[in-house]
């Protein structure tokens, strides 16, 4: 049977990118940033994951505000990057496996998440940045995208992510394959692109999400996304696709690795790696 190894979590600031491709490591702007993966390299070269599968937010490259499912879920053989803007080069296309898909989207729909499923489906840089970030220069998994809406309101609540992460953590565990899993949620931590509150930061609320994200994710549920909206700003909302990873691992957790680092463009910076060990009670949806 498939096993869930672990989580990783990170912000997806389109400007890493950049810094990427002008190989900018130890700049000094830059450094703290990029340190933070050191860990996520060694714990990825000793966990050797098959497959990642992301919880994350398009960002208007493949679903935009005229059609904007709550949930997507991929289910193609390849998944492709095109231009954004932002400056940063299109990425390598990701390997997807659609059996695998499959298999997710058949266990959540019979779970009750009426989720969208997307045989074509293109990944932006919520995907591409922390895939490139977690593997430098090749990417030697297969992932499953799934989109959580963050962008138009109404937003799914942080109860509902975290649940959405619970039945993706079950349909992994009950696919007849020995393959190693690990989940991504990326995004976050605090930030505001726009508006009057452009560059808004909340380091006090990033690092009770943090603290809190580890043992005690339900009680982060008591927050609404019009809190989570005034507290970690508009774009901060992105915390939902970590709610979702955390929610997929479905066993023993631990924080292996916590980097925090501000700012990153107007992103509160965050890496976070979970350790996911042997089965525990598990908590029904
Ligand atoms: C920035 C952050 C994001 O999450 C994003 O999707 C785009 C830009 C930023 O801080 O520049
Ligand atoms: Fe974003």
């Amino acid at each position: 049977m498939a096993k869930i190894i672990g989580g990783v979590a990170t912000t997806h600031v389109p400007s890493i990118g950049k810094a990427i491709a002008d190989k900018r490591y130890d700049h000094p702007y830059w450094k703290p940033f990029f340190q933070g993966f050191d860990y996520v390299h060694q714990w990825l070269a000793r966990e050797k994951p098959d497959f990642a599968v992301f919880f994350y937010n398009d960002h208007g490259l493949n679903f935009f505000l005229d059609k904007l499912p709550t949930f997507a879920v991929g289910a193609a053989k390849e998944y492709r990057n095109e231009d954004e803007g932002w400056g940063i080069p299109v990425a390598r296309p990701a390997a997807g496996d659609p059996d695998f898909s499959w298999h997710l989207i058949n266990a959540l729909v019979a779970d009750e998440f009426d989720i969208t499923m997307c045989q074509d489906m293109l990944i932006d840089h919520a995907v591409t940045i922390p895939l490139e970030l977690m593997w430098p220069g090749a990417w030697p998994v297969r992932i499953v995208p799934i989109s959580i809406n963050t962008v138009q309101h109404p937003l799914p609540s942080m109860a509902r992510c975290l649940k959405l992460g619970r039945s993706v953590g079950r349909a992994i565990e009950s696919y007849p394959q020995d393959l190693r899993v690990m989940v991504v949620g990326t995004g976050g931590l605090s930030h505001q692109l726009d508006g009057t509150r452009a560059g808004f930061i909340n380091k006090e609320f990033d690092q009770l999400c943090l603290d809190k994200i580890v043992d005690e994710p339900d009680t982060l549920t008591r927050y609404s996304i019009h809190d989570l909206v005034a507290l970690s700003g508009a774009q901060g909302v992105e915390f939902l696709n970590w709610m979702a990873m955390r929610g997929a691992l479905t066993g023993q957790v631990t924080q292996a690795h916590r980097n925090y680092h501000i700012p990153i463009s107007n992103t509160a910076a965050a890496t976070i790696v979970l350790d996911n060990r042997a089965e525990s009670a598990r908590k029904a949806a």
